[in-house]
């Protein structure tokens, strides 16, 4: 089929639709390859639009039939879509259009995976089911009937009917299109029941295929913590009778929240102790609650235009935010949210993909689920609640809930509810969702007669589109520490406004050190020159555990820089001081752990080329296993007392936060001792393991020390046929081989016969894992450009959102030398000359390459 003209599209182009819906049925006859669809829709003029010819989305439609209340109608059909002449008042529209589910690999629409029917409609997916007004701000209530051949057919809301071969579901809350769901397949649920606190009774299920049914008790705990969590802390109960869950193969993001029936990417729903890690769990926990919660934020009100999507997802993310850390520590789960910021967000907004948090156009909106979007629109919810404060925030919410509900809201709506609830005027605080890039914020201080000053500078270096940008009010919560470590000055949030400012602190007996940005109160890169000294004291007697971390951090950047750059030894300060933290046993396991753990080789190369120097991939790989090394050698005592006493001998796994916090420091201890232990300890742990957190802990450290091959071979025969298991035995040789060998092994890989390329999730593991395996990827030669570009060539057509997704591989290439940036020049240009380039992957190889 032809492809439609990329067309830009203007947040300031928004107009109301030009009829509103009152009911819509739809019935489906399912079959693989000629699927009908029946709708009959009831629309009525707008009064808050112009009048208008009907215009209906839809692409890669046969269109078998079409009335008007009753009467034959012929549409004037495009590629995307069609205009039709109506009547002036209410009227009747029926169509019945064919659809191929079994030939849809894009697995956007109505799609197959592996015998099942199911939908994926968000973004813009409906129009590829059924000719409709696919837009977020027309909102109706639905019937649907399934007629299938098979034993579950599930749609939204309540199941209102049923019978041999069929099932009726209605869903009486009005709902945009892109939260249609359908699935229909051989399932078998685990079941469980929930009440709600004003007595709602709701069946819950968790629809998988059978096998999986074993699987399933950790997702159902995480739904029934989120859902008594959703009323105590935001008074919100869920609304229908049911509330259905299904694990699908093959799927392009991470979940999906579908009224009434989330449909979730299988990796983030099955858990067991022998077939997930930690990291899973804890990941499994977030994504579960993040779906139930869009249910008040996304579903019961929702966005007006797909412009407004961070209204929804940075909301939903700050939510899922707060309830990771009220079960397991705020602390830890603050750390994790900035170090996945800085590597997914932060990198985005300094290279050619940044956007505002709100963009004003895009060409293909599936681009624009990204880190800015999710995790920066969730740190300006965070900024917002540290201004108005806790109650201010409680307030505003309620407002915001009460105002708005049934609706499609936009940030003005969002911000007003702030405004009109605290009586703060939020008009500086919007550019946040405006302008794009990372501010950088930079302090000196002063300190005269007891009089501390503090004198932050604010900008905000250009992004496309933006050469110049505009002061930003930054809250920066601080803290002041005399020097014999007490605090004289607890946690108080400065709010920065103008370019340059200063806030003094009186009567203070002696100079104080400052803690600065506290639990990272903003978005934001933070220079202050100070001395390794002061961050040392920091790093032991900072209260705010955050900052505590950061310090350490800031140090062993430093250190890293200095191995980088001028081949210096780590300063024996800096191992004696890691030393005395890690021995320190009242702090947290796992807040040890992330102290012991290094920065990442993307954000060394981020950190030097910030510095003026052009980042190195493979010096910073070697100067990251030298100070790994240097670590390994100064704390070896410790880490080896550690990683025996952390072992509870026959304790059974359980994936709490305790214990997984207990078992990453175990594994953070193994990871170094395995650089100069040969790997005896990893092979002993791998021979050993009883759960997947210690197998792939074990298996981790030997990939680094290259000696992975027995242990590789021993996972396959074991894990064989176990989907998501052996996504991990693809994804962690592409990610951790070393970098000479990782082109080449990630080529074999492609080349094995369980490569099955089509499916996400393996595609991800295998081209997902290269791209992140720094040193590989950057190999001088650009065999590692190569290979993922033909990768994402052949997978383009196939399946455009993943392919595009995945071209973030190139967004950092400005960084490099001249040589490399040559050959991933050269790369992006092969890319977007590929004959009948998706829209989706044209737009984002454009924007990368700066057009
Ligand atoms: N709304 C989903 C979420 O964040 C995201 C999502 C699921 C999605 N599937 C998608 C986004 C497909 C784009 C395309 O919870
Ligand atoms: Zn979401």
């Amino acid at each position: 089929m032809k492809q439609p003209a990329p067309q830009t599209i203007h947040l300031s182009d928004y107009r109301p639709f030009t009829h509103v819906i009152e009911s819509v049925h739809l019935t489906f006859r399912l079959a693989p390859k000629a699927t009908r669809v029946l709708s009959r829709i009831v629309f009525a003029p707008n009064p808050a639009a112009e009048p208008g010819a009907l215009f209906l989305h839809g692409e890669d439609l046969t269109l078998i039939r079409a009335t008007i209340d009753g009467a034959e109608v012929t549409p004037e059909i495009t590629d995307t879509g069609l205009t039709c002449a109506v009547p002036e008042g209410r009227f009747t529209w029926e169509a019945e259009v064919e659809i191929s589910p079994a030939t849809n690999t894009a697995l956007e629409g109505l799609y197959m995976s592996n015998g099942m029917y199911c939908t994926q409609c968000e973004a813009e997916g409906f129009r590829k089911i059924t000719y409709y007004p696919d837009r977020p701000d027309v909102m109706a209530p639905f019937t649907v009937r399934i007629e299938g051949d098979l034993p579950v057919l599930l749609s939204n809301g309540n199941p209102t009917d049923h019978g041999a071969g069929w099932a009726e579901w209605t869903d009486p809350w009005r709902k945009p299109s892109y939260l249609f769901a359908l699935v229909a397949g051989d399932l078998v649920a685990h079941q469980d029941r929930f009440t709600t606190r004003s007595g709602r009774e709701v069946a819950l299920n968790i629809w998988v295929r059978s096998g999986d049914e074993d699987k399933c008790a950790f997702a159902m705990d995480a739904l029934k913590r989120s859902m008594t969590w959703d009323e105590d802390v935001y008074g919100r109960e869920y609304d229908l009778d049911v509330f259905n869950i299904v694990a699908v193969d093959d799927f392009n993001a991470g979940a999906m929240e579908n009224k009434g029936l989330n449909v979730f990417n299988a990796a983030l729903v099955l858990a067991s102790p022998e077939t997930a890690t930690d990291a899973n769990y804890e990941r499994i926990e977030s994504v579960i609650a993040h779906e139930y919660f869009h249910n008040w934020t996304g579903n019961r009100i929702t966005c007006r235009d797909w412009f407004q999507l961070c209204l929804k997802e940075g909301l939903t993310v700050f939510r899922d935010q707060q309830f990771s850390g009220d079960m397991r520590s705020h602390a830890v789960k603050r750390i994790d949210d900035v170090l996945a910021l800085r590597a997914r967000q932060f990198r985005e907004d300094n290279g050619p993909l940044a956007h505002p948090v709100r963009p004003e156009s895009f060409v293909e909106v599936n681009n624009f689920y990204t880190a800015t979007v999710y995790d920066k629109g969730a740190e300006l919810i965070g900024m917002l609640k540290t201004l108005v404060g806790d109650e201010g925030y409680a307030k505003a919410l309620d407002l915001y809930f009460e105002r708005h509900d049934g609706h499609a809201a936009t940030i003005e709506d969002w911000l007003k509810v702030f405004e009109d609830a605290t009586g703060r005027d939020l008009s500086q605080f919007k550019l946040w969702y405006s302008q794009a890039g990372t501010p950088r914020v930079s302090v000196e201080d002063s300190f005269a007669d007891g009089t501390y000053t503090l004198t932050f500078s604010q900008s905000t270096p250009p992004t496309p589109g933006q050469p110049d940008k505009r002061p930003l009010l930054i809250p920066i919560a601080v803290g002041l520490l005399s020097p014999n470590g007490e605090e004289v000055v607890p946690t108080r949030v400065l709010e920065l406004t103008k370019p340059r400012q200063s806030f003094t602190f009186e009567g203070l007996g002696a100079r104080p050190v400052p803690s600065i940005l506290r639990n990272f109160s903003a978005p934001v890169t933070l220079r202050r020159e100070s001395s390794a000294d002061e961050r040392a004291f920091l790093l032991t007697h900072d209260t705010d555990p955050f900052n505590r971390w950061e310090a350490g951090r800031s140090l062993a950047k430093d250190v890293l820089v200095a191995l980088v750059t001028e081949a210096a030894d780590p300063a024996p300060a800096f191992l004696d001081g890691l030393d005395t933290l890690v021995r320190d046993d009242s702090l947290d396991p796992a807040f040890r752990a992330l102290a012991l753990s290094l920065p990442g080789q993307d954000d060394m190369a981020q950190t030097l080329f910030d510095a003026g120097t052009t980042p190195d991939p493979d010096r910073i790989h070697a100067a990251e296993r030298q100070l790994g090394r240097a670590i390994a050698g100064r704390l070896g005592t410790t880490l080896a007392d550690l990683y025996d006493a952390l072992h509870v001998p026959d304790e059974r796994y359980s994936p709490d936060a305790e214990a997984a916090g207990r078992r990453a420091l175990r594994q953070t201890a193994l990871r170094y001792l395995s650089l100069i232990d040969d790997g005896a300890r990893a092979k002993g742990q791998f021979e050993e393991a009883d759960n997947m957190t210690a197998q792939v802990g074990a298996l981790t450290c030997l990939l680094d020390i290259d000696q992975a091959d027995a242990a590789l071979a021993d996972f396959r025969h074991q894990w064989h046929g176990k989907r998501l298991v052996m996504d991990k035995w693809f994804g962690l040789q592409a990610n951790l081989s070393r970098p000479d060998k990782a082109v080449a092994v990630t080529r074999a890989l492609t080349n094995d016969p369980d490569f099955d390329w089509k499916n996400p999730n393996r595609f991800r593991a295998v081209i997902g894992g290269l791209s992140a395996n720094a040193a590989g990827f950057h190999d001088p030669s650009g065999a590692g450009y190569a290979l993922v570009a033909d990768w994402l060539i052949r997978l383009d057509p196939v399946n455009p959102q993943t392919a595009a997704r995945m071209t973030t591989a190139f967004e950092t290439w400005r960084r490099y030398d001249a040589d490399r940036q040559a050959l991933i020049g050269e790369t992006l240009e092969r890319i977007a000359a590929t004959p009948g380039l998706s829209r989706d992957t044209a737009e984002m190889v454009g924007r990368i390459l700066g057009r």
